[in-house]
């Protein structure tokens, strides 16, 4: 039996920047981080871009070298699934058998891909990508595959899309909805992003599900559509989301809805238990998961400062991007419950932005290279001011003027 002042569950963005941001705000008790997969903690945006691509090496994914986390005396605990938690004891279960008990436990484990139901949803063409080992299997399958359908239209299947289109491959993309990017994005946006993946290639089937997966004769598949039609694939690549991982805390008894529950400081309905990232939903907050680096590393920093005796509350400003082809996807904010947009440039020219107003009030922003845009709507947002459109489309007057003018 192990005893740590800190367990850290998840080696993810969130539980790398929790360990490291415990020692930076001074903790000085004993650190550990349990993590399933056997890596060190590494970047997983990469995962979908230029790591499939083969443009980068998994070396320069990592987010620190090994001896970092032996010279600040954080153990790794690699290759091990907690499987239960045990509030009343503070002791973790793992499925080695192993039980780690805590003082503090910050929950960090993020999510798992959403998986296809459909008959043959087992199909061995069928992949996902969420970890280095679904990256792996997927770039070592590329040599021998010629027709790829992805099913999904989210920044998944659209970053998956553009590398294996640019790696020469025969790319489908089925998207359940009637535009790509509809979680996330209003329509000018989405519908962007189809014509630059059509103008590539790619053919994109909208309003469209998959049935069934049915063996091919000769290797690969076919995935036959809602609507009917057949396509045949050598691969199939799935991007429909995540699901948080979330089990072991909510059968301990950790309010939890769509994710953990959390307060303002990432504390969670049970003592001394945080959680941060993709899997915690704040109690007070939009009422969703934000499923992003930089909520899990702002979050990670809260909860260290909290556990430090300095509690700040998480305000952060969400942030996302997305790279396919030659195209920068920036988002700041969250445009949930807007009720206007204002266009910034034009799309035709391949540079422009998408503003998000509720009641007048810039709260988020979808930047197409259009870097500017990014770090000047974010200004805007939290200023919270009112904001008249007509200023707000004209792309050759600066969103930071408009902070001086409203
Ligand atoms: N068939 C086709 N499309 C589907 C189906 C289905 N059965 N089910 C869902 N979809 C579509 C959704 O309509 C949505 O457009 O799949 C898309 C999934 O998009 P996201 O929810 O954004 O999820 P995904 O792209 O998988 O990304 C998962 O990884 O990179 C991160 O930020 C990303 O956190 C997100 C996560």
């Amino acid at each position: 039996m192990e005893r740590f002042d800190c367990v850290i569950v998840g080696a993810g963005h969130g539980g790398a920047q929790a360990a490291q941001a415990l020692r930076q705000n001074g903790f000085e008790g004993s650190v550990a981080m349990i993590g399933d997969e056997t890596e060190l903690p590494y970047d997983r945006p990469s995962l979908s871009k230029d790591y499939l691509a083969g443009k980068k090496p998994f070396e320069r994914l990592r987010l620190r070298p090994e001896a970092f986390w032996a010279e600040r005396g954080i153990a790794l605990r690699l290759g091990r699934r907690v499987v239960s938690v045990d509030p009343a004891a503070r002791a973790l279960g793992c499925d080695d058998g192993s039980t780690i008990e805590y003082r503090h436990l910050i929950w960090a484990t993020g999510g798992v891909p959403r998986r296809l139901t459909c008959a043959g949803h087992d199909h061995p063409a069928v992949q996902y990508l969420r970890s280095r080992a679904d990256s792996d299997r997927m770039i070592a399958a590329l040599p021998g595959i010629r027709r790829v359908v992805i099913v999904g239209g989210g920044y998944i299947g659209l970053e998956a899309a553009a590398v294996l289109r640019e790696l020469g491959k025969a790319v489908t993309l089925v998207e359940a909805q009637e535009r790509v990017l509809a979680r996330v994005a209003a329509e000018p946006v989405s519908r962007f992003c189809e014509a630059e993946h059509r103008a590539q290639g790619v053919q994109v089937l909208l309003g469209t599900g998959v049935e069934e997966i049915a063996g091919a004769e000769g290797g690969g598949c076919t995935v036959r559509l809602s609507d009917g039609r057949d396509c045949p694939a050598d691969l199939v690549v799935v991007g429909i989301g995540i699901l948080p991982e979330i089990g072991p805390l909510a059968e301990a008894g950790a309010r939890a809805r769509d994710g953990i529950e959390v307060d303002a400081f990432c504390r969670t309905s049970l003592p001394d238990v945080w959680c941060i990232g993709d899997c915690a939903i704040l109690r007070d907050g939009p009422g969703i998961r934000i499923e992003s680096v930089q909520n899990a590393n702002d979050q990670a920093a809260t909860v260290a400062k909290a556990i430090c005796g300095r509690p700040e509350p998480y305000a952060a400003t969400p942030w996302f991007w997305s790279n396919q082809y030659d195209l920068k996807l920036q988002t700041v904010g969250l445009n949930l419950g807007h009720d206007a947009t204002v266009l910034r440039g034009d799309p035709a020219g391949r540079t422009f932005s998408l503003v998000y107003l509720r009641e007048g009030v810039v709260i988020a922003a979808d930047c197409i290279n259009a870097a500017k845009d990014f770090v000047q709507a974010r200004k805007l947002i939290e200023a919270g001011c009112h904001v008249p459109a007509d200023l707000l489309k004209d792309p050759e007057r600066p969103l930071r003027e408009l902070l001086e003018v409203v």
